[in-house]
């Protein structure tokens, strides 16, 4: 199987009896090291009337941006062109946020309170033929890195769920993140990026935590966006059939991926929601497999 199938936990919580963290920390691990948690129907509430009403919005009402955001931390809405549609949207993103960090605490335990809540996403176009520029493609291959929100080597974590009707969404995945960096990272320029001064850094770190404005964007971090766009302009990884797999996923899937060291693409499907966490490092239950670690093995030295 491409994915791990979740059969132990739903809408009412964990099926078994008893102690349930060792199976919250195992399911931790494998989402860590790389795996796809999958749940044929989504664990969490998601009423169908608010999926339909998304589905409804006409294609304008989103022209401006490729998707509607919603930052549940400020209660903003963003890309809606429509705005006689702006609270009943914005009150089914509030909900879906909502049901989706609930379920994050219960179901992956070790994480809960160890979390920023970031972005959350409903995604209204056909992925297949979209015609945009090649750092912003969906359909080549790539780690996720975020240009805005730099996290110091805290992991990107994912949850997604196809809410098309009849279609599934089609990804491909390549090579986990430690024979991915092991294949690409130096090729990449990873050296370049791991020598900035530490005496430097720690210098402009001491002027943020005095209200300066500085920009304080780790080593890893601008290695990641660096990596991302690399990545997607590289023909040879993109063209080997090396360590690739298709997934489909069904209408109504639900399934949890840390698309910062999975590499991903989009190649079809339409309609999606998607919630997005931050998970500090010390919450991790497999550190060693977290991005910033392997590539800190690699060069030899801290990216933080
Ligand atoms: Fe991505």
């Amino acid at each position: 199987m491409p994915w791990l199938s979740i059969d132990d936990y739903g809408t009412s919580g964990w099926q078994l009896a008893g102690d349930f963290l060792w199976r919250a920390r195992h399911y931790c691990g494998e989402l860590e090291k790389g795996e796809i948690l999958f749940f044929p129907a989504p664990p969490f509430d998601l009423p169908k009337s608010e999926v339909d009403f998304l589905v409804s919005l006409k294609p304008a009402d989103s022209r401006l941006h490729k998707n509607i955001s919603y930052r549940p931390e400020q209660d903003l809405l963003r890309g809606l062109a429509d705005s006689s549609n702006q609270t009943r949207v914005q009150d089914i993103m509030r909900r879906y946020a909502a049901a989706v960090k609930s379920f994050i605490s219960a179901f992956l335990a070790p994480y809960a309170g160890k979390f920023q809540i970031d972005y959350a996403s409903f995604r209204p176009l056909e992925e297949e033929g979209r015609d945009l520029p090649l750092h912003k493609r969906n359909d080549l291959l790539h780690v996720d890195a975020f240009p805005s929100r730099p996290t110091r080597g805290g992991r990107i974590l994912r949850v997604f769920t196809n809410v098309h009707p009849s279609k599934d969404r089609v990804w491909i995945v390549g090579p986990r993140f430690p024979e991915l960096a092991s294949r690409f990272a130096e090729p990449a320029g990873l050296s370049k990026f791991a020598s900035g001064s530490t005496m430097l850094r720690g210098w402009i770190r001491g002027l943020g935590t005095l209200g300066l404005p500085v920009a304080d964007r780790a080593p890893y971090d601008k290695f990641m966006l660096h990596f991302h766009d690399w990545l997607k302009e590289n023909p040879a990884f993109q063209t080997t059939n090396d360590g690739k797999e298709q997934l489909n996923f069904p209408p109504m899937a639900t399934w949890l991926v840390f698309t910062d060291g999975v590499p991903h693409a989009a190649l079809s499907g339409q309609f999606a929601m998607e919630q997005t966490f931050i998970i500090a490092v010390d919450a991790l239950v497999a550190p060693e497999a977290a991005p910033i670690r392997v590539l800190e093995k690699i060069a030899g030295r801290a990216m933080d």
